[in-house]
């Protein structure tokens, strides 16, 4: 599989940030932990993983700008390229000792996602993509899964917590799909979620109260491995709404006629 230049500057940034955090999960008690708000913490291990992410994505393009999580926008001269970072997606998971982690780098160029990484330092799980040539888990190449039975599917979800999200209408969705699909999953990191959709091992995946750089990497996952990403209304509105439902067409489809109903 031939990665092109750019893409290696990614997936070579997520390794080398990743070798830092494959570290720090192994000393959790070592590490400094704040508070960001309710049930939503923040590490050196973040804070440090954004910072070796940004130094190698500058150095090797000085003019594109950036949204990251922790450090948030700066403009580059370079208007129409930007990186979309979370540098631990799932850090709860981390925090806990669950190998369940990742870091996402997506790069955006005039609106529209052309290359995204996902890895996971913990497993050495890596998932790439870049626009119109494909999505790879290592160096196998992706499809979501074929299933078109919505009663046969493996469905994931993020679940709302303190501090985020409405949690009576998501208890009304998760009503309404626990109760038509084969099993459900909550995995921790949405980044991860979406690798999986990408991958054929989750059908599909739902998720509201997103911000960007969850998902920014691995809605082109999906896109690339063949299947559908939109918002909760069937669009493409997911940074602005913050809601996102991922599968092959017609499972995307049918979970959004489920979450409408809800
Ligand atoms: C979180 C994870 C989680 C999702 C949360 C996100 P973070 O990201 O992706 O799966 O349910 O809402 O904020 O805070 O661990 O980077
Ligand atoms: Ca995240
Ligand atoms: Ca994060």
């Amino acid at each position: 599989m031939a990665r092109s230049a750019l893409l290696n500057v990614m997936v070579q940034a997520a390794l080398k940030a990743g070798r830092r955090l494959a570290r720090d999960f192994g000393e959790l008690e070592n590490l400094q932990v704040s508070r960001k708000g309710p049930g939503d913490f923040v590490s050196n291990a973040d804070l440090q993983a954004e910072k070796t992410l940004t130094d190698e994505l500058r150095r090797a393009r000085p003019n594109f700008g950036f949204l990251r999580e922790e450090s948030g926008e700066e403009e580059g001269a370079d208007k129409s390229h930007r990186w979309i970072i979370d540098p631990l997606d799932g850090t709860t998971n981390f925090l806990h000792g669950i190998p369940v982690f990742a870091i996402s780098i997506a790069l955006e160029h005039e609106g529209r996602i052309v290359a995204g990484v996902v890895y996971n330092p913990a497993t050495d799980d890596l998932y790439t993509a870049e626009r119109g040539r494909g999505a790879f888990h290592n160096d196998r190449r992706m499809r979501v899964a074929a299933r078109d039975d919505i009663h046969d599917c493996v469905i994931a979800t993020g679940v709302p917590h303190l501090g985020r999200g409405k949690h009576k209408p998501y208890l009304g969705q998760l009503e309404k799909v626990m109760g038509e699909v084969a099993g459900i999953r909550r995995m921790g990191a949405a980044s991860i979620d979406l690798a999986y959709v990408a991958s054929g091992r989750f059908d599909g995946y739902w998720e509201e109260f997103l911000s960007p750089w969850d998902i920014a990497a691995g809605i082109l996952l999906v896109r690339e491995a063949g299947g559908f990403a939109t918002d909760i209304n069937g669009g493409d509105k997911m940074f602005d709404t913050g809601s996102i439902v991922a599968g092959n067409e017609m499972i995307c489809q049918r979970l959004r006629k489920s979450l409408k109903s809800a």
